[in-house]
């Protein structure tokens, strides 16, 4: 064995088989295994996968139950490999399998660590993007290359091959959100050696692309994350950003409360309605992959409030502690207390109510 492909997939049953054809094709005379990470997607795409693989023991499926995500797919997949060498590539037949030989071959004979399947530089190209998508993908590069200053021409793309003892060192220190599995990897390791490889970005071949407002948001996350130096991590920003936005709808709500109601109710209805869009904007977008349906939802919820509350009982009673001691700076306190809740809301929701650990 001495290569894995390792492809993540969601709703892409009518594109694997003709993948697994073309990769037969593409790597003729190199051991090779491809290792089809699916989460649990409503077309049967992981019922294909084993259907093949029945005939094929080159072919494997990872199924995931109750989990969501590229990047965390992409990972248990090249966990799962024991080749010495793993690729990653789209299933959807957009990733040119016929550049893989070559990048096989680079990574041996150059002694790089990774290899970097890129749109952006001479001899590839992104036109099948079409106009506003391929702006979305060019700005994002513009962008990722200021902010972070990575030596990637195409930092975005999904597509590279990379030594697994060098994937097993950095595995710890990566995030399972998002998209850009490459990109976290590179600014993951240090001393990383990468050559890139120039490919043709191709059209879809059947199916729909997930790509959506949600995916670019976790891609802000995990660039504010880098440029925090990994102090941060991308669930805490999301969670932040989520309760600012609670922060709105308290307000909106309390203002449009006291319309109707005294003071104590109007707080209590917009307290409640800021908890609870919290609580699903967390459930979308902080807790993706580990979003709760049915009953269990209704368990998180009220799990979420409880948490809540006690978050703001520790966050009042630190900034009345911090402002008995120092009257002047009466704003420090506040942000304090406020910060104290935030991070124990934080903590214990990922602990006891999306079970992040
Ligand atoms: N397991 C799993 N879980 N797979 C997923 C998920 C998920 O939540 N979301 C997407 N995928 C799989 C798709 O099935 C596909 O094989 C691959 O990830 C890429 O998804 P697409 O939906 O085809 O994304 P795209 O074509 O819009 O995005 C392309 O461009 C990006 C850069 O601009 C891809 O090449 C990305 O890899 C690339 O980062
Ligand atoms: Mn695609």
């Amino acid at each position: 064995m001495e290569l894995s492909v390792v492809i993540p997939t969601f709703k892409e049953r009518d594109n694997v088989a003709e993948l697994v054809r073309r990769l037969d094709k593409a790597l003729a005379g190199i051991g090779w295994e491809a290792i089809f990470v699916d989460d649990n997607s409503p077309d049967g795409t992981a019922a294909e996968v084993k259907s093949i693989a029945a005939s094929d023991p080159r072919v494997r499926c990872i199924r995931r139950v109750g989990r969501r995500g590229l990047a965390g797919a992409c990972i248990e997949g090249m966990l799962s490999s024991s080749a010495p060498v793993v690729a990653v590539m789209d299933a959807d037949l957009q990733h040119d399998e016929t550049v893989l030989p070559k990048m096989l071959k680079t990574l041996k004979d150059e002694g790089v660590d990774l290899v970097a399947a890129t749109r952006y530089v001479a001899g590839g190209s992104a036109d099948s993007f079409g106009e506003s998508r391929g702006m979305i993908s060019r700005v994002a590069t513009a962008i990722t290359h200021r902010v972070l200053g990575t030596s990637l021409s195409d930092p975005m793309s999904g597509f590279f091959m990379m030594r697994r003892d060098r994937f097993d060192e950095v595995v710890p220190r990566l995030s399972p959100a998002g998209f850009k599995i490459l990109l976290d990897i590179a600014t993951a390791s240090d001393g990383l050696r990468i050559a890139e490889q120039p490919f043709v970005f191709g059209t879809r071949h059947a199916g729909e692309s997930k790509f959506n407002v949600q995916v670019g948001l976790e891609f802000i996350g995990l660039l504010i994350a880098k440029l925090s130096g990994g102090f941060l991590d991308p669930r805490f920003i999301f969670f932040a950003i989520v309760g600012a936005l609670g922060l709105v709808i308290h307000l909106g709500v309390l203002k449009g409360a006291l319309l109707w109601l005294a003071f104590t109710p109007a707080q209590s209805v917009a307290t409640f309605a800021a908890m609870t869009s919290n609580f699903f904007l967390n459930n979308e977008l902080t807790y993706r992959d580990r979003r709760l349906k049915g009953w269990s939802m209704l368990w998180g919820f009220l799990s979420f409030c409880a948490i809540c509350s006690i978050g703001a009982l520790t966050n009042v009673g630190l900034a009345a502690w911090l402002f008995a001691a120092e009257r002047e700076v009466w704003w420090a306190a506040g942000l304090a207390g406020a910060l104290m809740g935030a991070f124990w809301n934080y903590a214990m929701s990922s602990l006891f109510v999306w079970r992040t650990r």
